[in-house]
């Protein structure tokens, strides 16, 4: 009984979607946090672009960006709700979706390079994250990047002594909330729409982020010092509602299938200038002040960071990261 209803549920839903089709342009929103001058801002605009020009106008994009539509949490919840059809959360996002390998990409030091990044979201851990998605009603399409992360704050930040009692805003992973405790400092959740507020306000002290974000929220301009430490990565998956996508007509999913391709590989070869370009523009701003570690103070980074690896092993699974050290060296430090 319960297979039939299934089943006639799904008959339902791709009747409806070529109802839709019949009627007029399919439409996917596409909401996201970050400002439309970002490498994931560009990123959906390159899709919207390529989708509406491979459909020949049969798939209409919508996008939202700059959390206009939803913030980080409500989001996925309208996502899995079908509210919107598609998303790029960061990675870090996952958690508190219950698909906690995600945050395997938020261990400090993690990723050697961009080779070593491409193979391991191009390999078999790629493949399982997007495969842990699919019980929740979400489908992964691609993986978009954005960079590595610096630190700010209204103090330098050197060594970990300097995190001392610092409210340190973090993205919801649990594994960044050990990393900020491992340095001394105490995180702080909060969604990316309410971090320029709460810097300005000192409702948090400090920050981590790509210099794309900090730039384009204007965080510099409350902020007096900048480490840049790439002490993490910030990258993305775009990921939409598994119902929705396999509902559509098979031809206008291949179309949309080789856009976000085509889109993938724009936003990934953007990322870095974009993040070079961002680093500039705040230097140039002269509200900050960049912090370059030295030797030392790099090594004494790494030596308070390490246990959160054997802290975070039971909840991001050892075998994952085991899997994902392996996969990353293999490529390189690229
Ligand atoms: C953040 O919340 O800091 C980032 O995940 C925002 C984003 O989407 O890049």
């Amino acid at each position: 009984m319960r297979s039939f209803i299934a089943a006639a549920a799904a008959a339902l839903a791709v009747a409806l979607a070529g109802a839709a089709q019949a009627e007029g342009p399919v439409v996917i929103k596409f909401s996201h946090v970050v400002a439309p001058d970002t490498p994931k801002g560009k990123g959906a605009e390159k899709f919207k672009e390529l989708a509406e020009q491979y459909t020949k106008g049969r798939v209409k994009i919508e996008l939202y960006p700059n959390s206009q539509l939803y913030k980080d949490k409500e989001e996925m919840e309208a996502l899995q709700l079908g509210a919107v059809q598609m998303l790029a959360p960061s990675l870090a996002k996952f958690g508190p979706l219950g698909v906690k390998d995600f945050e395997v990409f938020d261990l400090p030091y993690i990723l050697p390079g961009k080779a070593a990044l491409r193979a391991v979201t191009d390999g078999a851990i790629g493949r399982k994250l997007f495969a842990r998605l699919e019980p929740k009603g979400i489908k992964g399409l691609a993986f978009w990047d954005n960079g590595f992360k610096v630190m700010s704050a209204n103090k330098p930040l050197r060594m970990p002594d300097d995190f001392k009692g610092l409210k340190m805003r973090v993205q919801s992973s649990k594994v960044l909330e050990a990393q900020m405790r491992a340095l001394g400092a105490i995180p702080q959740i909060l969604a990316f729409s309410e971090v320029y507020q709460a810097l300005q306000t000192g409702v948090v002290d400090g920050s981590e982020n790509t210099p794309s974000n900090m730039y384009t929220q204007k965080h510099h301009e409350v902020q007096k010092f900048i480490t840049l430490s790439d002490h993490g990565y910030i990258g993305y998956a775009v990921i939409v509602n598994k119902k929705f996508w396999d509902a559509l007509e098979p031809g206008i999913r291949a179309d949309l299938e080789r856009a976000m391709a085509d889109a993938t590989k724009f936003a990934n070869d953007i990322s870095q200038q974009e993040n070079d370009a961002a680093l500039e523009a705040i230097r140039k701003a002269g509200t900050s002040t960049f912090i370059t570690l030295t030797d030392d103070q790099k090594a004494a980074w790494r030596k308070a960071l390490l246990p959160v690896y054997d802290e975070m092993a039971s909840r991001v699974g050892k075998d994952t990261i085991d899997e994902f050290e392996r996969e990353a060296k293999a490529a390189g430090t690229n």
